[in-house]
């Protein structure tokens, strides 16, 4: 059984990142520039926001964060949005989700530049992907992508189980997956909370990705012998004993799933730090035009 190592992958991707910036600036360019919205104070949002910032101080790359309240109306945010829109030094920018009930997240999904959608939610860029067209694909699963490539995962031919069927990994995971590329070829199916029998399913799996949001859901009977198993999820479990009084769990039953595994991603130091790697390389394409 391998450990895929996420956070090294991530920092190594930086690295490379770093030296790309410096070639810009060498050549005199722009050097990209992210902004990232954060509405509220829910913990975890804050400290992914937060931890992207800091990617982006790392490697070089230009930085905002906009804070704004929990009350901001949906009116007003969609008025930053449209500022950041028309804002040349920003090259690309987030809205980080979930947003607070009284918004709705697809007017603002709606509302941001497909230019600067450097996490790929709006449709113009879900339609891009879906087409295999140039396009901003959305960071966590192209974080599992660049995990499958850099591991030399083999995945043609293969039978790919997706747990779940989200709007930001699981139905970009099953289209990724299904695209006739390498990583890709392979034979996808996509399990949500209506399948019957999901372990039945999720046993045929050479390639498991489980992105549910239930912690520790999958177990070792649900799993085949020699599995790749990438677990997505990610969940603050209360621990009274733990530093910060909570632990990080994913939707795997990691003790139990990994001795039967070829790979397996960790929670945490897995998927979640690829997915700010992924961020980055959307920003620095932003740079340029890229449906050119
Ligand atoms: N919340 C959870 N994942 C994401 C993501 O990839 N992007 C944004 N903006 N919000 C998220």
């Amino acid at each position: 059984m391998k450990i895929i190592d996420g956070k090294s992958t991530s920092l190594e991707i930086q690295q490379e990142l770093y030296d790309q910036v410096l070639l810009i600036k060498e050549n005199g360019g722009k050097v990209p520039h992210l902004a990232a919205v954060l509405v509220g104070n829910d913990g975890a949002s804050q400290t992914y926001v937060n931890a992207k910032v800091k990617a982006c101080q790392r490697v070089g790359f230009e930085s905002s964060l906009i804070q704004l309240e929990t009350s901001i109306s949906e009116k007003d945010l969609l008025a930053e949005i449209q500022k950041l829109n028309d804002n040349n030094d920003i090259d690309g920018f987030i809205v980080q989700l979930p947003l607070p009930n009284h918004i709705d997240e697809s007017k603002v999904t709606l509302a941001i530049s497909p230019k600067k959608d450097v996490d790929g939610f709006h449709p113009q860029n879900v339609g891009r992907m879906n087409l295999g067209l140039p396009t901003y694909l959305p960071a966590t699963p192209n974080g599992v992508m660049e995990l499958l490539k850099r591991y030399e995962i083999e995945t043609s031919g293969k039978n790919c189980v997706v747990v779940g069927r989200s709007h930001i990994v699981g139905s970009p995971m099953s289209i990724l997956m299904s695209k006739k590329d390498n990583p890709g070829n392979a034979t996808v199916t996509l399990v949500h909370s209506r399948t019957k029998d999901v372990k039945s399913i999720t046993k045929q799996a050479d390639i498991l990705i489980v992105a549910l949001g239930v912690p520790e859901f999958i177990t070792a009977d649900m799993v085949k012998e020699g599995a790749v198993v990438i677990d997505v999820g990610i969940h603050r479990i209360d621990d009274p004993s733990a530093k910060r009084g909570f632990r990080l769990k994913g939707d795997v039953k990691f003790d139990e799933v990994a001795p039967k595994c070829s790979f397996i991603t960790p929670v945490p130091g897995g998927v979640g730090p690829m997915t700010i790697a992924s961020l980055l390389m959307n920003t620095l394409k932003a740079v340029k035009n890229i449906y050119e």
